[in-house]
């Protein structure tokens, strides 16, 4: 069921809208073709998010082994208080890669702002949390923004400007990007925030390699499927045959480079069509479709500098594995 049926079925709360940007949330035939024709393979990973890679990401979430979400979850239920008083009153929070919207929850009643604008790439976390969050929190004003916030998104004609800016990147989704391109995006956020804003930003820090290795790895299986899922969403949406049982999951903690990588394996040498194009892959050849960078407190705090950022509060939990930064332009 779409929204429109949706809205026919139900009644959508008032303070709720949702619109697509023009930068959808489609997976791109060409964009794809490139990164398969490039030297190593590679996809970007906001391809994992159709409907059923973002229910398998919500799943990895509740797993013993990846860690980043319950620790940031718990830095938010003890910091809140301290965050919102960083961040100051009267603001549009602006989130980007809401998912589920569990995590701006745990910062709400503390930040009280007027507007929520929340961007994904998935329909369908936003169709199915949207309207509870806009329920749940009737004094405020819910938008869910369909598209890819990378650096062609123009949100700013959607944006009030009769209240100051927050923007707030959870996750470590910030890690998603490499160095160079997570500053430039934070670049952005300056920009958009003004002098006036602040950019709430959740880090994943550097901790033992087996930690890391786990939480890519878990026992249940649900980061493998996640990562596979990645085939079957390019053949249904793209015509493409790649065989899922020809492919396996890899991911492993990159000391040199300090990311963890997540590949998917081509077992057996092979041909794949997609589009008019044919990819052939060498056996043990992989896909690299996604990197996860761990910083220290010091190297992100350096990174946030270079992008125009003068101070910053920082927020851990008890054992240093997950950083929130609130970043400020004074
Ligand atoms: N913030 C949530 C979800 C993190 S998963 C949490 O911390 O648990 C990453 C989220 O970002 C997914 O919901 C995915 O759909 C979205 N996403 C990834 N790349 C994106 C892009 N380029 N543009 C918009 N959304 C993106
Ligand atoms: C969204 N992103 C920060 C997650 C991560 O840890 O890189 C996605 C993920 N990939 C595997 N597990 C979770």
């Amino acid at each position: 069921m779409n929204l429109s049926e949706k809205k026919k079925r139900i009644a959508l709360p008032d303070n709720f809208r949702l619109f697509s940007l023009d930068n959808g949330a489609d997976v791109d035939l060409g964009e794809v073709i490139d990164g398969l024709k490039a030297t190593p393979k590679l996809v970007a990973p906001k391809f994992f998010y159709d409907a059923r890679g973002s229910t398998l990401f919500n799943a990895i979430c509740t797993t013993d082994a990846y860690y980043p979400t319950r620790t940031e979850c718990s830095i938010y239920q003890q910091q809140a208080g301290a965050i919102a008083d960083a961040v100051g009153e009267d603001t549009t929070v602006i989130e980007f890669g809401p998912g589920d919207m569990s995590k701006v929850r745990l910062l709400l009643d503390h930040l009280r702002p007027r507007t929520y604008i929340g961007i994904d790439v998935s329909v369908a976390q936003l169709e199915d949390a949207g309207p509870p969050l806009a329920s749940d929190y009737p004094w405020l004003q819910v938008v869910a923004v369909c598209g890819d916030f990378g650096p062609s998104v123009k949100l700013e004609e959607h944006l009030p400007d009769d209240s100051r800016r927050v923007a707030f990147f959870p996750g470590s989704t910030i890690g998603n990007l490499d160095p160079a391109a997570a500053e430039n995006f934070l670049r952005g956020l300056r920009s958009m925030v003004g002098s006036t804003g602040a950019v709430i930003v959740g880090v994943d820090l550097q901790k033992p390699k087996s930690t890391l290795e786990k939480a890519y790895n878990d026992p249940e299986g649900y980061t493998r499927a996640f990562n596979l899922n990645l085939l079957t969403r390019i053949n249904r949406e793209l015509g493409a045959n790649f065989d899922e049982r020809r492919f396996r999951h890899k991911a492993f903690y990159n000391e040199e480079l300090g990311r963890m990588e997540m590949h998917l394996v081509s077992v057996i040498e092979q041909k794949v069509r997609i589009g008019d194009e044919t990819i052939d892959f060498q056996p043990g050849e992989t896909i690299h479709t996604e990197s996860s960078w761990k910083y220290t407190r010091e190297r992100f705090a350096a990174l946030t500098e270079k992008a125009g950022f003068a101070s910053h509060k920082f927020f851990t939990d008890e054992r240093g594995w997950f950083g929130v930064f609130v970043l400020s332009t004074k």
